[in-house]
């Protein structure tokens, strides 16, 4: 899927995010199942404990890294009333953001650009807040993703970011091992490498940044999976019919390989928010 994206023609890339909009919903990230069962409001959970970590307040500008076809930037647009400027190396996404933006009647308080999140060519101090949800861990130099959010923000700004973490050290022989399950997580999933929550402590403090809140939200999360399976068993003749028998099989088999990853102690989800001085 995301492995195809990279080499496919336009028409292509289109297919895939409506059929990643089928698959995962119209946020496309995790969702956390505190109190909720269902995953649109698992999503919106997520969305709001990120919302609580960048202290959003009505009159804000938001620059949003990695903001998929639009989702979160238009729920915090209405519901926050924040000014968002949203930022994707997808040209389908910035498409799909406008549209969205525009038919929920906030396309005067947002904006989409195809920018890279390592080097957004914005002004210094231009932002009051940096959100990054779940795109990190497809930006390869995480050190210039961080010190590009940092160098936006004015003093007194803050940045939130959530993600997938690595929550133990993986040695060689781990990755041997775990091969086959990696390969198929890159091609579905993308390019992909995770940190632990601390060296995003790490990486924000070393640019002055202040940390404040380091959330691990790995058991929170974990329901995720059950979800996008029912998802694509749900919408499983539409997303055939978009991306084939065998990419959708195998979208379901990476859930299995996520959720394996999580209960054996691998990988998790985090939540890190820092203020700028
Ligand atoms: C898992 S999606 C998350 C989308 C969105 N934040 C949401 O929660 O719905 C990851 C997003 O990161 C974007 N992305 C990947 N690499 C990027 C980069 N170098 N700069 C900016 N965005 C990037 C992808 O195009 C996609 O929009």
């Amino acid at each position: 899927m995301s492995g195809e994206q990279s080499h496919a023609p336009d028409e292509h890339y289109n297919r895939i995010t409506e059929a990643w909009g089928l698959l995962l919903g119209e946020n496309l990230h995790y969702g956390v199942f505190r109190g909720v069962s269902d995953l649109p409001a698992a999503t919106e959970q997520l969305t709001r404990l990120m919302v609580e970590g960048a202290r959003l307040e009505p009159g804000l500008t938001v620059l949003d890294v990695g903001c998929g076809t639009g989702a979160p930037a238009v729920a915090l647009a209405l519901d926050c009333g924040v000014e968002v400027t949203g930022i994707t190396t997808s040209a389908e996404g910035i498409e799909a953001a406008r549209a969205r933006a525009e038919a929920a009647g906030v396309a005067g308080q947002t904006r989409f650009e195809q920018r890279d999140g390592m080097d957004n060519g914005f002004a210094d101090e231009s932002f009051d807040r940096a959100w990054v949800l779940e795109s990190s861990h497809l930006m390869r130099r995480r050190d210039r993703l961080i010190a590009e959010c940092a160098r936006v923000l004015r003093p007194g700004g803050r940045i939130a970011l959530c993600d997938i973490i690595l929550r133990r050290p993986l040695g060689l022989a781990d990755v041997r091992r775990m091969r086959e399950s990696l390969v198929l997580l890159r091609d579905v999933f993308g390019d992909a490498r995770m940190e632990p929550l601390t060296e995003y402590e790490r990486l924000m403090t070393e640019c002055g940044l202040v940390v404040d809140e380091l959330t691990d939200l790995t058991a929170d999360t974990r329901p995720t999976f059950g979800a996008w399976r029912d998802t694509a068993e749900r919408n499983r003749d539409e997303v055939v019919a978009m991306i084939g028998e065998a990419d959708w099989r195998k979208f379901l088999d990476s859930c299995d390989v996520l959720e394996g990853f999580w209960d054996d102690g691998t990988l998790g989800y985090g939540l890190v928010a820092a203020g700028k001085p």
